[in-house]
């Protein structure tokens, strides 16, 4: 990464299966991944981005990045001036979001890096914003402490992080009990659930200061703007 914001990752990491295989399985997604999702997720991440209210000169991470939809969105954001980096586990997502990167000229301002969200490759106090739209509730519950402690440790003092995530919260209780047990049933495909995201930034020191929720075909979601307290 450039601008002096890299961090070794230690060559010794003992890779998980549960990170392996959640690295193949998008790998293997990757190609189709913007046909199978579409409409109202673009729709609801360009408002999250516009809800954290980025601003020319900002330095921004995304945390799983996917194809790289909200990557372009967050640069325009930021402008010129602006550095934008994105971080990924899957190398197939990453190779279709260069694509996106290099067809919309976006190069320049925007490094991109296969890694993981529990150990993200950034300094402290480097960022002035985060964002992470639906892959939180990817991640095991145990897991989920440790990511955000990781986010919390790159953003600057008074940086805001947005956050987009299925929600038990939000929508049709039924539907998200279902989804919940098909999640259960086939993890591998289904491998996100909707979560408590309040609670679980609550009990990581980050205080909510806008949230909107909605309903994606009765599944709850709720978009977050935090800060850490
Ligand atoms: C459901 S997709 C969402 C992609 C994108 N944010 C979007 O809204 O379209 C989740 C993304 O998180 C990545 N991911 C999964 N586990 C991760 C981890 N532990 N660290 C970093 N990225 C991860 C996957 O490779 C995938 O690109």
């Amino acid at each position: 990464m450039r601008n002096g914001v890299a961090r070794e990752e230690s060559p010794r990491r003992v890779e998980t299966n549960m990170l392996a295989r959640s690295r193949g399985w998008y790998d293997s997604l990757s190609p189709w991944y913007d046909l199978l999702t579409a409409g109202q997720e673009n729709a609801l991440r360009a408002a999250a981005i516009k809800a954290l209210a980025l601003q020319p000169g900002e330095r921004v991470l995304e945390v799983g990045f996917g194809t790289g939809r909200a990557l372009v969105e967050i640069s325009e954001a930021v402008a010129e001036r602006g550095r934008v980096w994105g971080v990924d586990l899957s190398r197939g997502m990453a190779r279709v979001a260069q694509r996106r990167l290099c067809s919309a000229r976006r190069t320049s301002r925007i490094g991109l890096a296969c890694g993981d969200a529990l150990r993200l490759p950034l300094c402290a106090a480097s960022m002035d914003a985060l964002f992470l739209c639906f892959t939180l509730e990817l991640l095991e519950a145990a897991e989920i402490p440790i990511a955000l402690g990781e986010c919390r440790r790159v953003l600057r003092r008074g940086g805001r992080m947005g956050l987009v995530c299925l929600s038990s919260e939000a929508g049709s209780a039924a539907v998200n009990s279902i989804y919940t047990w098909a999640h259960a049933r086939w993890p591998r495909v289904l491998d996100c659930r909707p979560i408590r995201p309040r609670d679980w930034l609550a009990a990581s020191a980050f205080e909510v200061s806008a949230r909107r929720s909605v309903s994606l075909w009765g599944l709850g979601v709720e978009a977050l703007v935090c800060r850490p307290l």
